[in-house]
């Protein structure tokens, strides 16, 4: 067997959550590859709303196994909170959770680290989560990380030379390096790590692939937040690319099956960083209140703006993308027209291709389609789409060579369409 990717294509919160959780039932594993607690990943079903930020959106349905892979960076306290609140809601967690022990540990100097960084910048801070995500893949690169498995190996030693390091730096940029408070919680969380299963996910994953069981790999951020191809330096230090899912669960390139591109029927940013579609009038506005575009995780404004088929084409190209799933239609139901970004005009020449650079000299070549103006958050199938709404999918997937297979018309399990092929 294979392993199928589901991965954003754009800046992140394209809702990822949502439909890794619809395809589960599909699935006997999902498995999240890489980034860690500065995801938020939203379900909605049954009336109630769940937002996820280290543990795989398969956890939901029926008893599917889903593992941290060892792409991730895990903070003990809020995988804590995290999982208790799921066990209080009926989730067996302990059950159906499996942590790799290659997974790196988030340590409360990492965070100081982050905000430390941040407000070095000033200005030109990347408007991070603030979890300490940077920080934790850097020392994993620089070989001085602390992983999962080092619970069980000298750990105490390990732990207190990390942090001697971090203080020392936190020191050498003059700001506050007190973890002395956070201590005691964070090793008490480590402590909790061990009443999980505790796995080399690399071979865990694939043993259950020859063995014929079927595996969703779910990403986090986008592919425009990756730390080599993304908006760099606005990025995240993760490699969100399809490529993440291979060096994140270790699972070789020639196992890769369907890969899921998911993408909004526009496009948002948040924190720093260029956003050549970017609306700062009341269109802006209007997505924003409608599409309730807000942090799932730290409530800031997203930025928004035009679907960008440019970044899109390059997103489906690094990717290998095979379906693509747009979301969000219904934000655009009352619109009277609806533009599309289809190439960049860069020193007043036309592209396609995505440049080196988009911070500055960009601009959007748009093409304005006319709006469906219907409510589309009732719709059950295909058959029921407006005229207008098919000749807009009709249009992206002329644009973007790819099938787009799925359709998400609410924040709801239920308000999905899944087209016949
Ligand atoms: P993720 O990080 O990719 O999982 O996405 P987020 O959960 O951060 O953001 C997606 C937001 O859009 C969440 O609040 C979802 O509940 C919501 N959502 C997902 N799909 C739809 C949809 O088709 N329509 C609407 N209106 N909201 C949606
Ligand atoms: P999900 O999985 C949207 C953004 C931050 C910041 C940059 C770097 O929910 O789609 P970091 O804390 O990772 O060092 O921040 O990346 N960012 C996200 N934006 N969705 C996310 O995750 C994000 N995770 C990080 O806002 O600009
Ligand atoms: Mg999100």
């Amino acid at each position: 067997m294979k392993v199928d990717v589901l991965l954003g294509l754009q800046w992140g919160d394209e809702g990822k959550g949502k439909v890794v959780d619809v395809l589960t039932p599909r699935y006997d594993v999902v498995a999240r590859f890489q980034g860690g607690p500065n995801a938020g990943h939203t379900l909605e079903f049954e009336g109630k709303k769940y937002v996820l930020r280290s543990i795989p959106s398969g956890i939901f349905q029926h008893g599917q196994i889903n593992i941290i892979g060892g792409g991730v960076v895990l903070d003990p306290v809020l995988f804590r909170e995290e999982a208790e609140a799921l066990e209080k809601s009926g989730v067996e967690i302990k059950k159906i959770l499996k942590i790799s022990k290659k997974a790196h540990l988030i340590m409360p100097t990492h965070r100081l680290l982050d905000a430390a960084n941040e407000q070095m910048k000033g200005a030109s801070k990347i408007g991070t989560t603030g979890k300490g995500i940077g920080p934790t893949y850097t020392d994993k690169v620089s070989r001085n990380g602390l992983r999962v498995g080092d619970i069980f190996h000298n750990f105490e030693t390990k732990y207190q030379a990390a942090k001697e390091r971090h203080v020392k730096m936190l020191t050498m940029m003059g700001a506050a390096a007190d973890c002395e408070s956070l201590e005691a919680k964070w090793l008490d969380a480590v402590d909790y790590l061990k009443g999980y299963e505790l796995i080399d996910s690399e071979n865990y994953i694939n043993h259950l692939l020859d063995a014929g069981k079927s595996v969703l790999c779910e990403g986090a951020q986008g592919t425009m937040l990756d730390v080599d191809y993304g908006s760099y330096p606005f990025v995240t230090s993760s490699n969100t690319i399809c490529a993440g899912a291979c060096s994140g669960l270790g699972v070789a390139p020639n196992k890769i099956g369907e890969v899921f591109g998911i993408f909004k029927a526009y496009c948002t940013r948040v924190g720093s960083g260029p956003f050549p579609t970017e609306l700062f009038d009341e269109t802006g506005k209007k997505i924003r209140d409608l599409g309730h575009e807000y942090g799932a995780v730290t409530g800031r404004e997203r930025r928004c703006g035009w679907v960008d088929l440019v970044a899109l084409r390059y997103a489906i190209m690094l990717n290998g993308v095979t379906q693509l799933i747009m979301m969000k239609s219904d934000v655009l139901d009352s619109f009277a027209e609806i533009k599309a970004c289809v190439a960049y005009k860069v020193d007043g020449k036309e592209t396609r291709d995505f440049p080196y650079s988009i911070e500055e000299g960009i601009e959007p070549v748009y093409v304005t389609l006319p709006g469906w103006q219907t409510d589309m958050t009732a719709i059950k199938s295909e058959e029921e789409f407006p005229q207008a709404f098919n000749d807009y999918v009709a249009f992206l997937e002329k644009e973007l060579n790819v099938p787009i297979t799925i359709l998400s018309v609410g924040p709801d399990r239920e308000q999905t369409i899944v087209r016949k092929r």
